[in-house]
This record gives C-alpha cells, structure tokens and sequence, in this order.
C-alpha cells in the first residue's frame, strides 16, 4: 500500500537537492505533486519527467516563496490542477554567508524573506485551505500535513551564519506554536532537520578533501547525508503512519547534535 496515495502535495524549492528528492519520494509513494522553483525552471522539469516515468503525477509551478503574490499564485495553481492539497513541504532555503560586521542589511533580510517568511506565508495558505476543506475520509486521518525543511541550526549555533541560524531557530518556534494552534483541527505540522546532506546549497563543502574530512569529524556517523536520507522522513511524517506526530523536530544528521567534540573526550 503506497504511503500517500491519492494525495496532493506541493514542494518548495523543489528543483533542485533535498526538495527534488522529496517530491520523486512523495510521487513514487501515491501523491500528485506541485513542483515549486524559482528560477531554475529546467530542474523542475526533470523531476516532474523522472515522476512521469515512473507512471506518477506532477507539474512544474513557479514562484518566489518570499513573494505574497507568487505564493498565493502558486497555491491556485495546485488547487486548479488537482483540485485539492493535502501535504505542504516547505522546504525553500538559502544561505548567503559573512561575518557579522561584513553581513549587509541585504544579505540578512533575503536569507530571513525566504527562510522564515517563505514558510510562513506557504504555511498560512496551507492552513487557509486546510481549514475550510478538513479530513477527507479515505484519504488521510488528519485534515492536512506541513513539514518544515529546519537544519541542524535550529539548534547547533553557527558562527558566519548568523542570518541562517536565526532564520531556522524562528522556524522552529513558528513550526510548534503553529502546531499548537492547528492540532485540535487535526492539522498535523512537524520539521524535518537535515545535518550535512550533499546538495548544491553546500557543495563547496563537500566538494574539498580537507573540508570534507573536518566535516566528517562534526558526524559520528561517519559519512555525509544523500537527499533520500531525509526524502524517506519526509513521506513518514507526511503519512498516517506518524499520525500522532504534532509539532516536533525529527533530526536526520549522523548525529551532529550529539556534540562530537565530546567523543573520546576523558
Ligand atoms: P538547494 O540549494 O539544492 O535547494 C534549495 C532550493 O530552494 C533550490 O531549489 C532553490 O531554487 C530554492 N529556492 C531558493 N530561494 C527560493 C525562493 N525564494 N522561492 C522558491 N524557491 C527558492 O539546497 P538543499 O540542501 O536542497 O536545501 C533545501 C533545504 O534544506 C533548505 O531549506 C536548507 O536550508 C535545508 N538544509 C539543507 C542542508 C544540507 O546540508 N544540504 C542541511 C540543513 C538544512
């Protein structure tokens, strides 16, 4: 029995790294997926052609996650094509990193509109319809899902990133007040936070033997995460199987939270 069968999901920043992943994973599980980009229109139509191939559904949807007007044209355009939505991923991020006294005002807010406000406003629309439509018996138990692509930074602090840190540490606060204030609508809302997952966001990490092995050091588990490690929590937390999951954080980082520097440490 597919996981999300028969359900409709739209996926931010769906073209490329974890959000491509994630909407193939959503698709080979049963949805029918709005593939969200920005600007990498050609990204979105290889993933929506790899679902295809696989007998599943989805269309290419264009728009700025940080742009009121685009994300409500976004959300019609979902409602149009599969007349319904029953999971949201809100994954959409960037970095743009500096030392704080070389951080512009610039550089703070675009990471903060994408981040924070992107997850806002998709949510927001989420639970509008989430709201009006509630649950569909036969389809899912709950009257609709969101899940939060966080990081690690939510929790670990991270110098030269402050920008990125504040903006996953707002979203965990956002992810859990909103789940407190939808649960009783049986709206589920939940994160996912990815460690180091091998992505173009951090390519220039893991693309350098010397930063790669210091990376390695920061991961008991020993070997940096692929976009599916996480594609395969995301369709759980999408799905019945996590039903009485509200308004957590589920870490899918080798244990980077562990504090590694304690690892043989007296
Ligand atoms: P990525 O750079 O491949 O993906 C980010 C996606 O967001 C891209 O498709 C990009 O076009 C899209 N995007 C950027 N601005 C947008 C906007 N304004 N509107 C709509 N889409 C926009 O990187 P990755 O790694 O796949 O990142 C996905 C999420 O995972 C991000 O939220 C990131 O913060 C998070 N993450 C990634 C980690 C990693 O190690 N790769 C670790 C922790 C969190």
């Amino acid at each position: 029995m597919k996981l999300v069968k028969d359900q409709v999901a739209l996926v931010t920043g769906a073209s490329s790294g974890i959000g491509k992943t994630v909407a193939y994973y959503l698709a080979k599980e049963g949805a029918k997926v709005g593939v969200n980009y920005y600007s990498d229109e050609e990204g979105a139509n290889d993933v929506v052609k790899k679902i295809t191939e696989i007998g599943g559904e989805a269309f290419p949807v264009q728009g700025d996650v940080g742009n009121e007007e685009d994300v409500l044209k976004m959300f019609n355009k979902v409602y149009e094509t599969y007349g319904n939505l029953d999971i949201l991923v809100s994954n959409a991020g960037i970095q743009r990193d500096a030392p704080i006294e070389k951080m512009t005002l610039k550089d703070w807010e675009t990471v903060i509109r994408t981040n924070l406000t992107g997850a806002f406003l998709c949510s927001r629309q989420a639970v509008q319809y989430f709201l009006k439509r509630g649950v569909v018996k036969g389809i899912s138990k709950s009257a609709g899902k969101i899940i939060f692509m966080s990081s690690v930074h939510q929790e670990i602090p991270w110098a030269g990133h402050i920008n990125y840190s504040a903006s996953k540490g707002g979203l965990t606060e956002l992810m859990r007040s909103l789940s407190q204030e939808t649960a009783n609508k049986l709206i589920r809302v939940n994160s996912v936070a990815p460690g180091a997952i091998k992505t173009p966001i951090n390519e220039d990490v893991w693309k350098d033997k010397e930063k790669k092995e210091h990376l390695l050091k920061l991961i008991p588990y020993n070997r940096l995460g692929e976009p599916e490690d996480v594609a395969e929590v995301v369709v759980w937390l999408a799905s019945d199987k996590s039903e009485y999951v509200n308004g957590t954080t589920i870490f899918v980082d080798g244990g980077m939270t562990l504090y590694p520097g304690f690892i043989n440490n007296g």
